[in-house]
């Protein structure tokens, strides 16, 4: 790539060709400051707050959106530059409400901090009194157009990020507002929740309605993590106040989904209704009883027994990569156990190679084949309408009830996958998406693209890879154990399958983080920290291991989920690993 120098402030810089002189600055670590831009969205040169001085020019130009050249000599904070921002200021403070201190943004919020910046301490002209509408008819945040300042983040995050085009802009001039589809609330809007728009917002005109008024960032603390919401394993910061989690943002640096989550990764975690466990419980004379750790882990070990046959083992795949190699190494190796199951199906492997899902944005023909992104993975499904929005073709296969089929320029039932793949062959850079639901027939024919088409797998469940991988799909069959040991984690699941089944006296164990009937049923309850309580590796529908920290203190006694599964074994006798370093390093190898 070329290198283009230049001097900004007098320091020489060396940036490359097709650079802003923004991006250049940023290189150099110059601050300019900005409203309207967003690293992570197209600059269009809206707001004019990073104007800057470049010799030659008879204008101040937008740092933001002019490319640098060989020999170009810039100032970014003269006398006339910041004479030009502060009169920008002034009108952006006096075109809407900006009444800093009664803003659930204060503190936060890009334009205070900015006319903290510029000496902008009373109002020059005449403040605007027209009161705009506040929407809150959206279920987790709020539009109040009076702290708008029109910098079209949220139209871009929308269209760009989550491919979603729901935001537009109506009216104009100092009446211009932001809008959703034809105008109608938000709340009845195409909006799909994903609070893109809201995490790029940098005013308190979108507010997130849970975390209001609950504490300024430097109150608070932002911990990396990965959702486990579903197998993808998007990027998150967990931003915790005393003990709490605030509110889940995307992680800008995650290499799944640079700083895009949807509704299940960002707000259903907390929103969650269920009722905690959070002591362990044992049965006596008929009845649950709360107990120590000690003693319900030893009760479990007394009836686990050394007799892989007897048993039954279930898990969840919403697990971790320790808690699962705890789970295959205990039942399957050391006791033999073979009825082993996995609570979610497993799409098969068609392709030597798995490609990240956000790699297909260059695809032109898009298979997607017994997978629903749009409902079990959502941000994969915006990875394929921003294909869509630079052209490419989507074919949707078992397409009933399917999210992506709306869009689909062709749907077809699995039995004429061969139209599909001969769709596929004809293209420049195919890509097909397939998940649990593809037919070993439809499986046979698509692997006909293999070394021709990107293949991505959408594994159902969370865990899903990592599960299969151990051997935890092996086949679970209730009616055949005498003891029955679940993992049921955090899964959103009644236990109906094995409540119907198992034998009428087996004897029941159950892992979980919230109560259910299968817990109600239990002789042994072990209380399971749940995603922001602990800490562990994930394997992701690719591959990709990825380390989430814990946010938080487990709620009451719970423990993670490796913990309990390791405090177990210590009791069977079996020893096996105790730190999380030395499970995780363990699970990695097996996993490799
Ligand atoms: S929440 Fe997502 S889909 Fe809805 S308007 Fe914002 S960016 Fe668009
Ligand atoms: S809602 Fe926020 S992001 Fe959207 S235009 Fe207004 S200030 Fe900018
Ligand atoms: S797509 Fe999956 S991993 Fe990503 S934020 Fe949504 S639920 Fe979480
Ligand atoms: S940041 Fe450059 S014009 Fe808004």
């Amino acid at each position: 790539m070329t290198t283009v120098n230049l001097k900004i402030n007098d320091q020489q810089v060396s940036a490359s060709a097709g650079m802003t002189v923004l991006q250049a600055a940023r290189l150099a670590e110059i601050d300019i400051p900005t409203l309207c831009d967003h690293p992570a969205l197209t600059p269009i040169g809206a707001c004019r707050m990073c104007l800057v001085e470049i010799k030659g020019q008879r204008a101040l130009q937008p740092a933001c959106t002019f490319p640098i050249s060989e020999g170009m000599e810039v100032q970014t904070e003269s006398p006339k530059v910041t004479e030009a921002r502060r009169f920008i200021l002034h009108l952006l403070f006096s075109e809407r409400n900006h009444y800093c201190m009664y803003c659930e943004m204060t503190g936060d919020c890009e334009l205070q901090a900015l006319g903290y910046r510029y000496g902008i301490d009373h109002w020059v002209y005449p403040t605007y009194t027209k009161r705009f509408p506040v929407d809150a008819t959206r279920q987790y945040f709020i539009m109040d157009h009076n702290r708008c300042i029109l910098c079209r983040r949220c139209i871009r995050a929308c269209s760009e990020l989550a491919a979603n085009h729901t935001l537009g802009m109506r009216q104009r001039g100092a009446d211009s507002m932001i809008h959703a589809d034809m105008d109608v609330p938000f709340g009845d809007s195409s909006c799909v929740s994903c609070g893109t728009c809201l995490q790029v917002c940098p005013t308190g005109a979108l507010v997130d309605k849970r975390s209001a008024f609950m504490g300024r960032d430097v109150e608070t603390e932002h911990v990396k993590s990965v959702c486990s919401q579903c197998s993808l394993g998007c990027g998150t910061e967990v931003i915790v106040r005393a003990g709490s989690v605030l509110r889940i943002e995307g992680d800008w640096d995650a290499p799944v989904n640079a700083g895009v989550v949807c509704q299940a990764g960002r707000f259903d975690p907390l929103y969650e209704e269920r009722q905690r466990l959070t002591t362990p419980m044992v049965r006596k004379n008929g009845k649950l009883s709360e107990v120590g750790w000690d003693q319900a882990l030893v009760a479990a070990a007394e009836r686990i027994g050394d007799d892989g046959k007897k048993l039954g083992v279930l898990t969840t795949s919403n697990a971790t990569n320790e808690a699962l190699y705890l789970l295959a190494k205990l039942f399957s190796q050391e006791l033999n156990a073979t009825n082993v199951g996995l609570l979610n199906d497993v799409a098969p492997k068609l392709s030597e190679k798995d490609t990240p899902p956000a790699d297909i944005s260059a695809s032109d023909v898009i298979l997607v084949v017994g997978a629903d992104p749009v409902n079990d993975q959502p941000v994969a499904s915006f990875f394929v309408k921003r294909a869509l929005d630079r052209g490419a073709r989507l074919i949707v296969v078992d397409a009933e009830g399917n999210g992506l089929a709306p869009l689909a320029s062709l749907q077809l039932n699995m039995a004429d996958i061969r139209k599909a793949v001969d769709i596929a062959k004809r293209a420049d850079s195919p890509a097909v998406l397939y998940g649990a639901g593809v037919t070993g027939k439809a499986g046979k024919a698509l692997k006909e693209l293999e070394g021709k088409a990107l293949f991505v797998a959408l594994q159902p469940g969370v865990n899903t890879r990592a599960a299969a991988a151990l051997g935890l799909n092996n086949g679970f069959d209730p009616s055949a154990a005498q003891t029955l040991f679940v993992l049921a984690g955090e899964q959103e699941w009644n236990g109906k399958g094995v409540l119907d089944r198992m034998v009428k006296n087996a004897f029941l164990v159950v892992q979980s983080s919230y109560e259910s009937p299968l817990t109600e049923r239990a002789d042994i309850v072990l209380p399971m920290a749940i995603w922001s309580e602990r800490a562990g590796s994930l394997t992701n529908t690719s591959g990709l291991v990825q380390m989430a920290n814990a946010a938080v203190e487990p709620k009451g006694q719970a423990k993670p989920d490796w913990e309990i599964l390791s405090l177990l074994a210590g009791k069977m006798g079996k020893g096996l690993a105790t730190s999380l370093d030395d499970i995780s390093a363990l699970a990695a190898d097996q996993l490799r």
